[in-house]
């Protein structure tokens, strides 16, 4: 199985991508490291405790992180995932434990003791964690397989301002360090993410399930879905981060091109918005494979067979 690290700020779509890898046996989930992003810290740990419960993996290893990002300030988003963070279904408070180890000395320590060019960084919040891990120790870059990361967006642009989407904005200076780090980086932005819509017919299938995990899952894309679908009027809405996960299970449901992207750290209208060079007119070299296309029925389909595996 593929070695997996997931960086995330669970967030109901954090918790679905969660749910699907854990479901899925293409991959050892080494640990889930949690950061400071849609919620406060304390929350988005607690909440991976909780999906992990849900999952029947309660010896899955999680890890708290960064409690701010590198350089601006905390922006959160209780707007859109309520005040845990993981609004709408009722999960049990989590008995399993929190690792001990700040989450920035697992990363780096995991890397660097395992072969070169085999662990793979699934990134679904702001990217300080990874950031950080970076700054601690410089040499990890050479040995990361690769990053899969849900941010960014080109037409679709932004979903906390006009020009920058949520992961982006809260810590453009790590997402910054991050695509410029030499990793090779596959990044899902908001113009992938907005084709993959939780419309009601796609929930039912969750709601219908025999299992607990099914159910839950369906009020989670029910509560998260409130928010885009008042905002933009659509059946359902985007469904981003487990997105990040089924590319690693089904690459050939989306559509990508390598490119170069840099993330504005200076302007505060524009701060966090992803800036991708398509035409190559600059000679920044290609860092980001920007996905731009998924197959939604089909990533849909990936997503109901898996969390039916689940109890
Ligand atoms: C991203 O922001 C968060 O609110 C979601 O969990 C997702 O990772 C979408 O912009
Ligand atoms: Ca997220």
């Amino acid at each position: 199985p593929l070695p997996i690290i997931i960086d995330t700020d669970p967030g109901q779509d954090d918790a679905v991508a969660i749910l699907l890898a854990l479901a899925s046996p293409e991959f050892e989930v080494l640990g889930i490291t949690a950061v400071a992003g849609n919620v406060p810290l304390a929350l988005t740990e607690k909440n991976a405790r909780k999906i992990c419960e849900l999952a029947g993996k309660p010896e899955t290893k999680v890890f708290a992180g960064a409690i701010r990002p590198m350089v601006r300030p905390l922006v959160t988003a209780e707007e859109v995932h309520g005040k845990t963070g993981l609004d709408g279904p009722v999960l049990p408070e989590p008995q399993m434990p929190l690792q001990g180890q700040y989450a920035v000395d697992f990363i780096v320590e995991t890397i660097m003791s395992r072969p070169a060019g085999t662990v793979t960084l699934c990134t679904l919040g702001p990217l300080t964690n990874i950031g950080l891990a970076l700054v601690r120790e410089p040499r990890i870059a050479g040995r990361v397989k690769q990053i899969v990361a849900m941010g960014g967006g080109y037409f679709e642009q932004g979903n906390v301002t006009p020009a920058a989407e949520f992961n982006i904005y809260v810590d453009p200076h790590a997402a910054r360090l991050v695509f410029d780090s030499g990793i090779p980086v596959t990044l899902i932005p908001l113009d992938c993410t907005h084709q993959a819509l939780t419309t009601a017919k796609r929930v039912e299938a969750f709601r219908r399930m025999p299992n607990k995990s099914g159910p839950a899952t369906a009020a989670m894309l029910d509560f998260f879905e409130r928010f885009d679908e008042n905002k933009y009027g659509t059946d359902g809405g985007p469904l981003h981060d487990p997105c990040v996960i089924a590319w690693l299970l089904k690459p050939e449901l989306f559509k990508g091109r390598l490119v170069n992207v840099s993330v504005e750290c200076e302007s505060e209208l524009t701060m966090g918005a992803t800036v991708i060079d398509w035409w190559h007119v600059t000679k920044r070299p290609a860092n980001v494979t920007v996905i731009r296309e998924v197959e939604a029925d089909g990533f849909f389909h990936l997503l109901a067979e898996r969390i039916a595996r689940l109890p």
